[in-house]
């Protein structure tokens, strides 16, 4: 039950002259699971491991419950690091990983006991405590390394990619797991991943990083329905992103008009694609390109023409075929213009 805040806290490597996170700031409350989103290279990790104390801001300031821990050493701190690379010692027992922390900590023997097989059984592990950590699969190895860190009951669990070695199905099944072991020990929590599924379905707050910046700090469904600039819009879910020109009032491109309230200038229209509908018509601004049928629903991949590609969420795909074509209706738009959103509609 822990309050961290980041402040203004910026990375400059050296080597490069990389600056990795510039001017960041992140409060997250008690209990809370905040996700760091972001492409490859957008200084997730970095964040992380400054915050669990493996590399030293270039400045700003990291609290927990109101404690300067900026420049405490890992073992000093109030948190516990998952990393990606799991990095058990494979010559020891799960037990004996799990306690070697504990025994630093100097815990009574029969504690230390106590303390792991709780632990072991949080992760589902009960009566594994004599396994090799070699003879365990990839699942089981990272439920170790998470019940490593829970073990030594941490303030802060900081996560980094904790599943991306793992396949598709264990992945969402460990999510799960994780975020009930979570909220049942209401354990504030920073997980970074770049997988958007598993932050939109983890998370109480997504933060959206690009360039070791903040693009959008949200709630997940906001940050679905209500992206605030066009890199956040391209990067949750599939969104159709059209570049064009308005005019009074008119978002115009070469076969495309859609009345569109703002300023004259470049923009950039952003509409899913449950919302753009179409219509079969043989002068139609756009030609279906390929329809996929998932059974539930189809998918219509569109040609504009001039190489851009839209796509299009139907009900009915039958009702398409390739070459043919089709008049588009905008349900719901949002417009961009300078990285910034002008326009929510
Ligand atoms: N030790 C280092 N020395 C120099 N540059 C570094 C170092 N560690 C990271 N960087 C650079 O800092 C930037 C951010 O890297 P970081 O590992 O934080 O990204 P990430 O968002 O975690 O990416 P990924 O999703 O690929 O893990 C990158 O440009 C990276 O090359
Ligand atoms: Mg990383």
């Amino acid at each position: 039950m822990s309050v961290l805040k980041i402040s203004d806290v910026t990375k400059v490597f050296a080597a490069g002259n990389v600056v990795a996170v510039d001017t960041f700031s992140l409060d997250v409350a008690n209990g809370e699971l905040v996700c760091l989103l972001g492409p490859s290279g957008s200084g997730k990790s970095t964040l992380l491991r400054m915050v669990g104390g493996f590399e030293r801001p270039s400045s700003g300031l990291i609290t927990i419950d109101g404690e300067d821990i900026t420049y405490l050493p890992p073992e000093k701190r109030p948190t516990g690091m998952v990393f990606q690379s799991h990095a058990l010692w494979t010559h020891m027992n799960v037990f004996k990983n799990l306690a070697f922390g504990l025994k630093l900590r100097r815990v009574p023997a029969d504690e230390i006991k106590r303390r792991v097989e709780n632990v072991l059984e949080l992760v589902g592990l009960g009566g594994y405590g004599t396994r090799q950590v070699t003879q365990l699969s990839g699942g089981q190895q990272q439920r170790v390394a998470l019940a490593r860190s829970l073990v030594l009951e941490p303030k802060i669990l900081l996560l980094d990619e904790p599943f991306a070695s793992l396949d598709q199905h264990l992945r969402e099944r460990l999510r799960e797991e994780v975020r009930d072991i979570q909220q049942r020990l209401k354990i504030t929590t920073l997980f970074v991943t770049h997988g958007q599924d598993e932050a939109l379905s983890m998370a109480d707050r997504i933060v959206v990083m690009r360039d070791g910046r903040t693009e959008q700090i949200d709630r997940p469904d906001m940050v679905y329905r209500d992206p605030k600039t066009p890199f956040v819009a391209g990067f949750i879910g599939t969104m159709n992103l059209i570049e064009g020109q308005v005019a009074n009032g008119v978002f115009t491109r070469p076969g495309m008009r859609v009345p569109l309230p703002v300023a004259d200038g470049a923009a950039i229209l952003a509409v899913r694609p449950e919302a753009l509908e179409i219509a079969a018509a043989a002068d139609g601004e756009a030609h279906v390109h390929r329809v996929t049928d998932y059974g539930t629903h189809g998918l219509v991949d569109l040609d504009l023409g001039d190489g851009t590609r839209l796509k299009s969420m139907v009900s009915h795909p039958d009702l398409f075929q390739p070459g043919q074509g089709v008049h588009l209706t905008p349900r719901a738009v949002a417009a961009y213009r300078d990285n910034a959103q002008i326009y929510r509609g």
